[in-house]
């Protein structure tokens, strides 16, 4: 692996912005150079100044970069165990105040975790229309998402009796049934610039801002409090802590929920 030079990746950081919106600077520095120094290792190039000649050249190995550093690893029902909390406890409490539910998946990556919440609802509530939103920076993910197309991978948590229920088998691909996929709009949007929709009843956001600075991380809460609705849940990953929840005007309703208070 080569190393990256500060004042090189400074530079490069600015150029990336500039030509794809990826702010580097919201995201942990040493993770980042990592996955930097490991992309220009792949690509040939031996310094950060030459990569960036040939990337300014060839628009799809840009959007290839930009893949590769927002790490994109999902899968439906991810941590399967939270997934039964929210179908058992969040959502039906939720339920019991609202017909429908606005809830927003940030960072969904390619649909897996969006869809996984449209399965519960339609399990929960067959007759009601729901409205769910899937947004990520990335749209090569997005573009994976509208199709709804997976592997044998993403859907390994799905429970036999829904995965043929809601998944059409052919060959190797796990194909959502139509039913599923016309739940969730998609849209391109950056946690760290772009404006938050309000009025959302449920945020999913999980395993997106563990890559995020502390300082860029209190924004996105900040703003996911002004998202949600009164009494609206926030779910957050598995690896992941609100510390100062009541400081943000959250408090802990169970492990990885937040209730905005
Ligand atoms: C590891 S995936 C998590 C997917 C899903 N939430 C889950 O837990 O399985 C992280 C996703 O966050 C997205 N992401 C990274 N930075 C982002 C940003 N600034 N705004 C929106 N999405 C972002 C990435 O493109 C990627 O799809």
């Amino acid at each position: 692996m080569q190393n990256v030079e500060d004042m090189e990746f400074k530079v490069f950081q600015d150029r990336l912005m500039e030509a794809s919106g990826l702010d580097l600077s919201c995201y942990k520095e040493k993770q980042v150079q990592r996955r930097l120094s490991a992309a220009l290792a792949k690509s040939g190039h031996t310094s950060l100044n030459e990569y960036w000649r040939t990337l300014q050249k060839d628009s799809a190995m840009l959007n290839e970069l930009v893949d590769f550093l927002t790490i994109n690893v999902s899968n439906f029902f991810r941590n399967v165990e939270r997934f039964n909390d929210l179908q058992t406890k969040i959502l039906p409490e939720l339920l019991a105040t609202r017909k429908t539910l606005r809830i927003w998946s940030a960072g969904c990556s390619a649909g897996q975790e969006p869809y996984s919440i449209a399965i519960i609802l339609k399990e929960l509530t067959p007759l009601t229309r729901h409205y769910i939103l899937g947004t990520d920076v990335n749209k090569t993910v997005l573009q994976i998402a509208e199709d709804g197309v997976y592997t044998e991978d993403d859907v390994k948590e799905v429970k036999p009796s829904l995965l043929s229920k809601y998944f059409i088998k052919q060959e190797d691909r796990f194909i959502l049934c139509p039913s599923v996929r016309q739940m969730v709009e998609y849209k391109a949007h950056n946690l760290l610039s772009d404006p938050y929709d309000t009025d959302f009843d449920l945020i999913v956001c999980r395993n997106v801002m563990i890559y995020f600075t502390e300082e860029a991380k209190s924004k996105v809460f900040k703003g996911f409090y002004e998202s949600l609705s009164p009494g609206g849940v926030l779910f957050i990953g598995g690896t992941e802590t609100l510390m100062s929840a009541p400081l943000y005007g959250f408090q802990l309703i169970l492990p990885f929920f937040y209730r905005k208070v």
